[in-house]
């Protein structure tokens, strides 16, 4: 069964949204939006921090900012199914503690399974580094560079059931230049994505209905 789509409520800048970033690697994309909110009161506040591991170079960003990081490796079960469940159990849990509003995947490079969407479908979001839906996926630069693409970009969007496949909030583009490797592409890609996710999740934030309306007719 499909879970009810429910949008965050509409905050303030007196009483923020509550987000949860969750990251794998050295989080980038976290430090923009960490960075974005301390330059004026914005509609959300980031609350907390979670990985996939304890190893991840973000969670530096969360310490030095003085924000609740936690590292959440996959429990030792032998069964993948079962372990999958209750890896995301374990980040549920943190996530209810926190009273979390929205979840803000930032380069969290695990599928949630649809018992875990459906839990937080309309309140969580991700940041995909193509224009989607063009190449969804793990490897959405080579993908580009294979296809010939002349633009490239990223896309703010919600998460449901698919891969990449959720309803599209904002997106932002940028050239693939000739010569370009993955590195080039991605380090302009993710220029791209650091001015665009913060925004997009505190315009998010502000008005909440916004972004639904046109799309869901
Ligand atoms: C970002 O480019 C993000 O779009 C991408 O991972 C990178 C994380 O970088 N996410 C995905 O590919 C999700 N499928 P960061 O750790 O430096 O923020």
């Amino acid at each position: 069964m499909e879970g009810l789509f429910t949008l965050p409520r509409k905050a303030s800048t007196s009483d923020p949204l509550r987000i949860a970033v969750l990251i794998s690697g050295g989080g980038s994309g976290l430090a923009s939006i960490l960075a974005y909110e301390l330059l004026e009161p914005r509609f959300f506040h980031t609350v907390l921090v979670l990985a996939d591991s304890h190893e991840a170079g973000g969670l530096g960003h969360a310490r030095k900012a003085g924000i609740d990081s936690i590292g959440i490796p996959l429990p030792r079960i032998a069964n993948k199914k079962e372990q999958r469940l209750k890896h995301e159990d374990l980040v549920h849990e943190q996530l209810k503690k926190y009273n979390t509003e929205l979840i803000a995947l930032a380069g969290y490079m695990r599928i949630f399974t649809p018992v875990f969407v459906e839990k937080w479908k309309g309140r969580l979001i991700n940041i995909h580094p193509s224009l989607l839906p063009k190449y969804p996926g793990a490897h959405a630069h080579r993908d580009a560079l294979a296809d010939g693409a002349v633009i490239s970009g990223c896309t703010v969007h919600f998460v449901d059931e698919g891969v990449d496949t959720g309803r599209i909030i904002t997106q932002s583009e940028v050239p693939v230049l000739t010569g370009d490797n993955i590195g080039d592409l991605q380090n302009r890609v993710k220029a791209a994505e650091h001015a665009l996710y913060p925004r997009t999740i505190d315009a998010i934030a502000k008005n909440p209905g916004l972004f639904i309306d046109r799309q869901d007719g």
